[in-house]
């Protein structure tokens, strides 16, 4: 018997075709929608960019501002969903707050819809739906980290643009321009990573015909992981266990020798660097510089220069990103739900193209369980027997 050729995490299984994104790991480039992020990440705000991955162009003045528009109108932390945030205990992590967040706005949104089949909308449906949540997720996200603070919501402030306001949801002060540019970039550049295990969640479910909340809401389950999104939130828990530059060598030896992976290097796709990472460095830069914090730079730096120099193996976004986040304020729960909030523009991107020319995600196993055995005593009921030969005889 010949042995399937199992792709065990599916490494290198090419699964469909998508005009979202290009990662391409040999020139080190990812483009969306043919944009290198690069370009996107010094020159757009954030909005346009959601414009863009779903709609396949940069969006004219007058498209940004009807965007802007309709992101104002959703913005704010509805009632019931605050009331079901603070049902979620404290300790809880904030990825099962925003998960259960974004579940109850499906169900409340979907709720009357006759069947399965309605709530599965058409592409004019779901963009409004992916524009809503969009709008809305900086609210639970920002609410988040103030309960957790013992503090109260900051209700949103129409003059200020999706990056602006968001800082000023979470921290009820209007932010710096350098903070709000490297805010913006960070949310640019976690927009769009093409085929990633929780873009992949999504368009399994896409898939299936289910709508566009239970796609997002099982995207944000897997993008929990640490070795997807909870990654960023990892490399800051390794800043604190390090504490500091003189520390790196030994820290790393010991590390090393217990085999641990360290959070925010290597990538799946990436073997070479990942082309986000130099965006996202100078991001840091200047918010070091901002707020004079050259120590954070000295661990950085140091940290990463071991680590490559030993293993070969190099940063990944989340490795700048996680310190970033923390200078700007935000507690380190609260990186994996800031990607959310950043990804779910892509996510739903993935989910509209599915489900635009859509086949069902189905891969075959190879069983290696227990060879066919049988119930003690097990007499087969006549009924069914008399069933199955009825099949047999209609097949043949
Ligand atoms: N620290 C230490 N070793 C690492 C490593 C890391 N961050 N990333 C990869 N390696 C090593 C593995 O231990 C493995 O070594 P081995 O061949 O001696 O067993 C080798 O490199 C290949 O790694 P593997 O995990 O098989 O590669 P992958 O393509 O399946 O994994 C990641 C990619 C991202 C899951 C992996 O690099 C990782 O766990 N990184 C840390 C988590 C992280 O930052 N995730 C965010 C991704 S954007």
């Amino acid at each position: 018997m010949t042995q399937p050729d199992i792709k065990k995490g599916l490494a290198g299984v090419v699964v469909d075709y998508t005009a979202v994104s290009k990662v391409n790991p040999e020139t080190n480039s990812l483009l969306y929608r043919g944009y290198p992020v690069q370009e996107l990440a010094a020159t757009q705000p954030f909005e346009a960019v959601a414009y863009l991955l779903w709609n396949g162009e940069l969006p004219t003045d007058v498209q940004l501002a009807q965007l802007r528009a309709l992101e104002r109108q959703h913005r704010h932390l509805p009632a019931d969903v605050r009331a079901v945030i603070d049902r979620v205990p404290l300790n809880a992590h904030p990825m099962d707050e925003v998960r259960t967040a974004v579940s109850l706005i499906g169900a409340r949104d979907l709720a009357g819809s006759g069947s399965v089949l309605e709530a599965t909308g058409t592409p004019e449906e779901n963009l409004a739906r992916g524009i809503r949540l969009f709008a809305v997720l900086p609210a639970i996200v920002a609410y988040g980290q103030r309960r957790r603070r013992g503090q109260e919501p900051v209700e949103p402030r129409d003059d200020l643009d999706y990056a602006a306001n968001f800082l000023w949801m979470t921290f009820g002060e209007e932010p710096d321009d350098v903070v709000v540019d490297a805010f913006n970039r960070s949310m640019v550049l976690y927009a769009e990573h093409s085929f990633n295990a929780s873009t992949f969640t999504a368009r399994v479910v896409t898939s299936t015909l289910s709508d566009l909340y239970s796609a997002v809401v099982a995207a944000i389950g897997a993008l929990k992981g640490p070795l997807h999104g909870g990654a960023n939130e990892a490399v800051l828990h390794i800043f604190d266990e390090i504490g500091s530059a003189e520390n790196v060598t030994a820290w790393l030896d010991t590390a090393l020798a217990e085999k641990r992976k360290i959070m925010g290097f290597g990538h799946r796709v990436y073997k070479r660097g990942d082309s986000r990472v130099p965006t996202m460095k100078a991001a840091l830069d200047t918010l070091v510089e901002h707020y004079d914090r050259e120590d954070v730079a000295a661990l950085y730096e140091t940290l990463e220069r071991e680590f490559v120099g030993r293993k070969g193996i190099y940063p990944n976004l989340d490795y700048p990103s996680g310190p970033a986040y923390n200078l700007i304020g935000f507690d380190t729960l609260t990186f994996t739900p800031l990607f959310v909030a950043a990804r779910v523009t892509g996510w739903t991107a993935h989910i509209m193209e599915q489900a635009a020319a859509n086949a069902l995600i189905r891969p075959l196993s190879e069983y290696n369980g227990p060879d066919e055995r049988h119930i003690e005593g097990y007499v087969p009921d006549e009924a069914v027997l008399a069933v199955a030969e009825r099949a047999e005889e209609a097949a043949d």
